[in-house]
């Protein structure tokens, strides 16, 4: 068993926090072990719940249609949560709960050592940003050390919102530009880099 999924087998068995008392099914992630863009999300809901897996209702399908328009699918990238298990109807994860969870998402983030991390909505985002509203930095990348973190407003939100919609939309088509700068720092640094400014980060 890899790494990961010896985690996952963990995260499915864990009662370190009230969560468990009323999940189903924790919801520890899926996606490739070496996927170079995370997506986090902020807990299961409803549909997650009853399947263990992450994104799997409406907020997941519309996900997916964001995923499409930069010609990725769910299958290229790693999707996990804040909190791995459903808050009772669907209610915002608690500062404790969160911090239980904290060290899951830490462990992934090692393993999988993802180049880009994608926040969706204001929960994942307090990973890279605090104290901002997501309304000013949504579409704004940050690096923090190896990693670029990306955050966007939650799928969920926008789905049935006109205005987060496009936003959400547009946010996303930055991303291959993201990538591609991130790959052409990369190739460079084999030889001696000359100390580089980054245009986007
Ligand atoms: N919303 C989330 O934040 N995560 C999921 O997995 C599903 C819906
Ligand atoms: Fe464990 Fe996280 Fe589920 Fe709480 S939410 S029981 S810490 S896996």
């Amino acid at each position: 068993m890899s790494e990961l999924e010896a985690l996952c087998q963990e995260i499915r068995q864990c009662r370190k926090c009230r969560l468990a008392l009323g999940r189903t099914l924790a919801v520890p992630g899926e996606g490739p072990e070496d996927a170079e863009i995370m997506f986090i999300g902020e807990a299961p809901g409803f549909h997650e719940d009853q399947q263990g897996r992450p994104f799997v209702g409406a907020a997941g399908q519309f996900l997916e249609k964001l995923l499409a328009s930069i010609n990725l699918s769910r299958q290229d990238v790693y999707i996990t949560n804040v909190v791995k298990c459903r808050p009772p109807g669907n209610r915002d994860p608690q500062p404790e709960e969160i911090a239980a969870c904290r060290p899951y998402l830490e462990r992934q983030i090692e393993i999988i050592k993802p180049k880009l991390i994608v926040t969706l909505g204001r929960f994942s985002m307090q990973l890279a940003f605090s104290g901002v509203s997501i309304s000013r930095v949504h579409g704004t990348p940050k690096k923090i050390g190896d990693i670029v973190y990306f955050p966007m407003f939650h799928p969920a939100a926008a789905l049935h919102q006109p205005r987060f919609r496009s936003m959400i939309e547009q946010d996303m088509l930055k991303i291959p530009q993201i990538l591609a700068e991130l790959q052409s720092i990369e190739a460079e640094e084999p030889d001696e880099p000359p100390p580089q400014q980054l245009s986007l980060f």
